[in-house]
């Protein structure tokens, strides 16, 4: 059970997924250790990492010191580019847990769909076969546009798994609507990364403006919008009083003229790599 302050979101396959969860992108190992622990401390119970960041063990050295059953968590990682092919899958998780402590993830997610080696397909096969094997209990996809989902979905096996979360970047200034309407579609939950811009949404005057409308700071409305329109957000802080305060975004309500405000802040800016582009 995910204690009631933090709202859940229900997965295809029936999983509740907190909605709001604690990302350690670019945090090493140790800080990552110090990052998760006051995270958990302060009531988050979802965490993201993967592979690539290098810090699984961290992660699951705080998971494991902070006493909290393992059914009230839900830890999220990540398959990277090697082990991007049907046989990779299975030994690129169980290593993945070994470093987290772990014998099952709530989510594994593929971390691109690298499409110039079109090995994504056949990694779909793997990641089915260790969700049967009980690895982990759902998987999704991370970084995968319209055609990387559709290709996906449409295999054509009736009792192919759609994937549950796709995990894109998506902050005020890349809305990626194209991706969001897609994902709805398929019945698959939108979860944003860098869900402050990597901070760069903050200063924004109309974020700024609201709220101050609000009594809220500029971080809780960012992270409000995102939630009120049912998506997944993973802010990243190693600075214990944000992590507090992204935490409290779940008690800040923004109005429909707030939420359209922030809609129009659109501009098409990548943080990250694009999709298409990033192929290892
Ligand atoms: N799937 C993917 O390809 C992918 C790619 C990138 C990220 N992610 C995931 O998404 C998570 C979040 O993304 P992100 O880390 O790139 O960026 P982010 O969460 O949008 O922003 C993090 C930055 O914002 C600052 N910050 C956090 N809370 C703040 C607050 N309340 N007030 C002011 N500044 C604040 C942090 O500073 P301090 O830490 O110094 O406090 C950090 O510099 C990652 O950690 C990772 O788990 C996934």
């Amino acid at each position: 059970m995910i204690p009631a302050m933090i709202p859940t979101v229900t997965l295809n396959d029936g999983t509740a997924m907190p909605q709001l969860g604690f990302g350690v992108f670019q945090v090493p190992d140790d800080g990552a250790h110090r990052a998760v622990a006051t995270a958990l401390e302060t009531g988050y119970r979802s965490i993201d990492t993967a592979a690539v960041y290098g810090n699984e063990a961290g992660v699951g050295r705080a998971v494991a010191a902070s006493g909290i059953p393992r059914e009230e968590l839900f830890v999220t990682t990540k398959l990277w580019l090697d082990g991007l092919s049907r046989d990779g899958v299975r030994p690129a998780l169980e290593a993945s847990l070994e470093r987290l402590g772990l014998d099952q993830v709530d989510l594994f997610l593929i971390h691109w769909p690298a499409p110039a080696t079109d090995n994504y397909l056949a990694a779909w096969e793997g990641m089915q076969e260790v969700r049967d094997a009980g690895l982990t209990r759902s998987v999704g996809v991370s970084n995968f546009l319209p055609e990387h989902l559709r290709r996906l979905v449409g295999l054509g096996d009736p009792a192919g798994t759609v994937p549950s979360v796709n995990q894109v970047e998506l902050h005020p200034a890349l809305q990626n609507r194209d991706t969001v309407a897609a994902d709805a579609a398929h019945g698959i939950v939108t979860e944003a990364w860098s869900p402050l811009g990597q901070g760069a949404a903050l200063a924004d005057p109309v974020i700024t403006d609201i709220a101050a409308g609000h009594g809220a700071t500029a971080a809780q409305v960012v992270l409000a919008w995102h939630l009120q329109q049912g998506r997944v957000v993973i802010p990243k802080s190693v600075t214990p009083a944000r992590i507090a305060e992204n935490l409290a975004a779940t008690d800040v309500h923004l109005t429909a003229s707030d939420l359209a405000r922030i809609d129009a802040l659109d501009r098409g800016m990548r943080t990250g790599p694009h999709p298409v582009e990033f192929n290892g």
